[in-house]
C-alpha cells in the first residue's frame, strides 16, 4: 500500500468556530415556546423534608409550576428499582438506599434537589427557586471519610489481588510504610452542566446535552422512558470540558426530561456553579496505605497497596485506585485491597485518570520515599525494578518504552542538576527541588463506526456519532484520514456528536483516537481499495499496475515508480459515473489483543521552587513525556498533556473541596474559594512524544493520551518538595500550612 504521508502539526479543525462563537454548546440552544427550570437544594445532608412551601415561588412572576416529590410525574422505566444504581442499569450489588430524584421526602446528601422550578425564563425561575421553603427532621450525617476509614467495605467486582508472599514485607531489609490521602477533587469545567429537552411527538425526544457519549444519553433515557432508542435524537457537538462528569446521565437530567413532557413544553436546565460540585460527581477522598519492602542493591521485595474510598450510601461508585501497583514493577509479592466507605454524599463519578491519577500518587510517592532510604536516584531505583512484561497477567506489554522516556524527560529537566540531599539546592530566597513520576493507564480500542464520502471534488467528510469534549478529536480524525487518503486536511470535514450519525462509545477512557480512530481508518482504507481497484483494472488508466505500486496524494493517485503517471481522484471517479465514494465501517479489537497488556505510559519531571518563609510551592518547570504509541495529530497531543499538567498542578498544589463535617455541606463550592491553576500557575511546559508505534492496538499503532497527562503529576511535585525542602507531604494539596506545619 501506499506510504504514510507526513504529520505535520494542524491547527484544531473546530478552532475558528470555537474562538468566534460559531460552536454552539447544548445552553445555547433555543427553542420556540421554551421554558426553563433552576434546582433547589437540600439544606441538610441527612433526614427527611417535614414540610415544603411552594406557594409563594407558584404565584412568582412568570412561574409555570413547581415540582416537588408530591406532584413529580413519574419516570416510567424507574418504576421497578434498579439496584444499585440511582438512574438505570447495570445493575450492581444492593446499597443501602436507593435514590430517585424528587420522588421521596428522604434526604440522602447537602445539596439533593428537593424542587425544581419552571418558568419562562431563566431569571424568573431562579427567583421563584429562591422563595421555596423546606423544614426537615435532620438526623446526624456522615460525610467525613477520614473518621471512617475502617468501616470500609468491599465493593461487590473487585475483589482483592495478590501473589507472592503474604508477609514478605516484614522480612525486607529495607521497609516503608505510609498513609497518603486525596481530598475531593470536582471537575469544573467552563462550561455548565444540564440539558435540553425537548419532546418532538407524543414518544419523539430531541436532547441537546452535556454528556460525553450521545449514545450512551439515548440508551439512558430509552431505559427511563420505555422508549425505542431510535426515537430519541442526542446532540452533542460541542462540549466546554467534560472530565469525566458527562460519562453517565444524571438524575436531574432524567427529571428535566419527564417535565418537559409534563409541561408540553421545550426545558432547559443550567446548573450554577455550585450545584456543579454535588449533582455531578467528584473524584472521591481517598485514603491510602502503602507498604514496601526492598533489599540493599534496590530490587522490590514487596508492595502492598490499601485504599478506602467514599461513596454515596445509594450508590457504590468504584475505581481502579490500586491497579497500577499489580503491574507497574517487577515485584515479586504484591497485594491490594480496595475498599469503599458509603457516606451521607452525592456519588462520585470517574474524574481524568479515574482511579489511577489517586493511586500513582501514593505508589510513586512511596517509590520516591524509598529510593531516598535506599539512598538511590529515583530514576536508578525504577530502572532496577524495571519490567518488561506485565507480572500480574504473565503477558507481554503490546509496546513500552518507558526507559527511553524516563531518559529523555530527564534530559530535558536537566535532572544532572537535582542534588541527592534534600534542601542542598538554593537560589536567593528559594529552595530547588527536582521530582519525577510514572504515570500509567489502559490503553483502550473499544467497539466503534464510523462514516466517510469521498466526492468527486476531492473532498471527504467523516461522520461519527462520537462527541469532543475538547480534546480534539475531529482534529485527529482528520489527521487519521488524511494520513490514509491523501486528502488535505482542509478538504476534510468532520460531523460528529449525534446520535443520527454512525454509532460510537463514549468519550472517555482516553479511547477514542483508538476506537473512533480506528473506525475512520478502516472506511478511509476502503475508499481507497475501491479507488485503487478502478485505477487498475482492466481499461483502467493505470491497469496492470499492483497496488503497492500507487501512492495517494492530494487528490491524485500516481505510479511510484513511473514518474508522471497518474490519475485524479475526480477523473477516476467521474470515468466510473461515481459521484460519491461511501463506506461506513464497524471496527473492534482483534482477538490478538488478549495476549498483550496495553499501556500508555508517561513520565513527569518537575523543578519547583519553595520558599521556606512562606511554604509556596511553584512549579518553576514541568516536562511530560508520553509514550503512547504513534502520535496522530502531534499538537493535539501535545495541547492534551500541556492541558493534563495544569490540572495536575491543581491537584498537587491547591485543589480541595472542603466539607463542613457539622452540615455535610461543601464551604468552597464556588471557583473564588476552590482553586484550580490559573495561567500564573503554570510555567511553560515542555511534551515529549516517543511516537513509536503500537503494532498490537489499532491500525494507527495510537494509544490513548487523555489520563496519563495527569496521571502521576501531583507525586512528581510532592517528590520535588520533598527534594527541595526535605519535608514530605502525603496528603493533597501541598498547600503552605502543612510545609509550615512540618519546618
Ligand atoms: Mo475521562 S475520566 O475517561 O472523561
Amino acid at each position: 500500500m501506499t506510504k504514510d504521508t507526513k504529520n505535520p502539526p494542524i491547527d484544531r479543525v473546530d478552532g475558528r468556530m470555537k474562538v468566534t462563537g460559531g460552536a454552539r454548546y447544548f445552553a445555547d440552544f433555543e427553542l420556540p415556546d421554551m421554558a426553563y427550570c433552576v434546582l433547589v437544594g437540600s439544606e441538610i445532608a441527612r433526614g427527611t423534608i417535614s414540610s415544603l412551601d411552594t406557594k409563594k415561588a407558584q404565584g412568582a412572576p412568570g412561574v409555570l409550576d413547581v415540582f416537588t416529590h408530591q406532584n413529580m410525574p413519574p419516570i416510567p422505566g424507574w418504576d421497578a428499582p434498579v439496584e444499585g444504581q440511582a438512574d438505570g442499569p447495570p445493575p450492581k450489588p444492593k446499597t443501602e438506599e436507593t435514590y430517585r430524584i424528587l420522588s421521596s421526602p428522604k434526604i440522602l446528601f447537602d445539596g439533593q434537589p428537593i424542587a425544581l422550578v419552571v418558568a419562562d425564563t431563566y431569571e424568573r425561575a431562579t427567583y421563584a427557586a429562591s422563595l421555596v421553603k423546606a423544614t426537615y427532621a435532620k438526623q446526624v450525617a456522615r460525610t467525613d471519610l477520614s473518621k471512617h476509614v475502617a468501616e470500609g467495605v468491599a465493593p461487590g467486582r473487585s475483589g482483592d489481588y495478590s501473589r507472592g508472599k503474604a508477609d514478605a514485607h516484614q522480612t525486607a531489609p529495607v521497609t516503608l510504610e505510609a498513609n497518603y490521602t486525596i481530598p475531593i477533587e470536582v471537575h469544573n469545567p467552563m462550561e455548565l452542566h444540564g440539558i435540553l429537552a425537548h419532546w418532538t411527538g407524543p414518544d419523539k425526544l430531541m436532547i441537546y446535552a452535556k454528556t460525553q457519549g450521545v449514545n450512551a444519553t439515548q440508551n439512558a433515557m430509552a431505559q427511563a422512558f420505555k422508549l425505542d432508542p431510535k426515537n430519541i435524537h442526542v446532540h452533542t457537538e460541542f462540549m466546554g470540558g467534560g472530565f469525566g462528569m458527562g460519562l453517565r446521565t444524571w438524575p436531574q437530567e432524567t427529571a428535566v426530561v419527564a417535565i418537559a413532557r409534563k409541561i408540553g413544553r421545550p426545558l432547559k436546565l443550567v446548573m450554577n456553579r455550585s450545584q456543579m460540585f454535588t449533582l455531578v460527581g467528584h473524584r472521591p477522598y481517598t485514603a491510602q496505605t502503602i507498604r514496601m519492602g526492598a533489599d540493599q542493591t534496590g530490587k522490590l521485595v514487596s508492595i502492598s497497596h490499601a485504599a478506602t474510598a467514599e461513596t454515596a450510601r445509594y450508590e457504590d461508585f468504584t475505581e481502579a485506585t490500586v491497579n497500577m501497583t499489580k503491574f507497574m514493577y517487577a515485584c515479586p509479592n504484591v497485594s491490594t485491597r480496595y475498599r469503599i466507605v458509603r457516606l451521607d454524599r452525592s456519588v462520585p463519578i470517574w474524574m481524568r485518570g479515574p482511579g489511577e491519577a489517586t493511586g500513582a500518587f501514593a505508589l510513586e510517592s512511596a517509590m520516591d520515599e524509598m529510593a531516598h532510604k535506599l539512598n538511590l536516584d529515583p530514576i536508578e531505583f525504577r530502572l532496577r525494578n524495571y519490567t518488561e512484561t506485565d507480572p500480574e497477567h504473565n503477558r507481554p506489554y503490546s509496546s513500552k518504552h518507558l526507559k527511553e522516556a524516563y531518559q529523555k524527560g530527564a534530559e530535558a529537566i536537566g535532572w544532572n542538576n537535582r542534588k541527592p540531599q534534600p534542601g542542598s539546592l538554593r537560589e536567593g530566597n528559594w529552595l530547588i527541588g527536582y521530582g519525577m513520576s510514572t504515570g500509567v493507564f489502559n490503553a483502550f480500542r473499544w467497539e466503534a463506526s464510523a462514516r466517510a464520502l469521498l466526492k468527486t471534488d476531492g473532498s471527504l467528510t467523516l461522520q461519527s456519532a462520537v462527541t469532543d469534549i475538547g480534546p480534539g478529536t475531529g482534529t485527529a480524525l482528520t489527521m487519521i484520514a488524511h494520513n490514509v487518503l491523501g486528502v488535505p486536511v482542509d478538504k476534510i470535514k468532520v460531523e460528529y456528536g449525534d446520535t443520527s450519525l454512525p454509532k460510537a462509545p463514549s468519550q472517555g477512557g482516553s479511547a477514542i483516537v483508538s476506537a473512533v480512530g480506528s473506525a475512520v481508518f478502516d472506511a478511509c482504507t476502503a475508499i481507497k481499495q475501491t479507488l485503487i481497484e478502478l485505477a487498475v483494472k482492466e481499461g483502467g488508466p493505470l491497469a496492470g499496475r499492483q497496488a503497492d505500486d500507487l501512492a495517494m496524494a492530494d487528490g491524485i493517485l500516481s505510479v511510484e515508480k513511473e514518474p508522471g503517471k497518474n490519475v485524479t481522484v475526480s477523473e477516476l471517479m467521474q470515468a466510473n459515473n461515481l459521484t460519491v465514494i461511501d463506506r461506513t465501517k464497524e471496527s473492534k479489537a482483534g482477538p490478538d489483543h488478549q495476549k498483550y497488556s496495553m499501556y500508555s505510559f508517561s513520565v513527569h519531571f518537575v523543578q519547583v521552587r519553595v520558599n521556606p518563609l512562606t511554604g509556596v510551592v511553584r512549579v518553576a518547570k514541568a516536562v511530560s513525556v508520553a509514550d503512547s504509541g504513534r502520535i496522530v495529530s502531534p499538537k493535539t497531543a501535545a495541547s492534551q498533556m500541556i492541558g493534563g499538567v495544569a490540572g495536575g498542578i491543581g491537584m498537587a498544589l491547591t485543589e480541595e473541596a472542603v466539607i463542613d463535617h457539622r452540615f455535610g455541606r461543601f464551604v468552597n463550592n464556588n471557583f473564588a474559594d476552590y482553586h484550580v491553576a490559573v495561567h500564573a500557575d503554570v510555567p511553560a511546559i515542555e511534551t515529549i512524544m516517543i511516537d513509536k508505534p503500537d503494532p498490537i492496538i489499532n491500525p494507527m499503532g495510537a494509544k490513548g493520551m487523555g489520563e496519563i497527562a495527569l496521571i502521576g503529576f501531583a507525586g512528581a511535585v510532592a517528590n520535588a518538595v520533598f527534594n527541595a525542602t526535605g519535608q514530605r507531604v502525603r496528603d493533597l494539596p501541598i498547600t503552605p500550612d502543612k510545609l509550615l506545619r512540618t519546618v
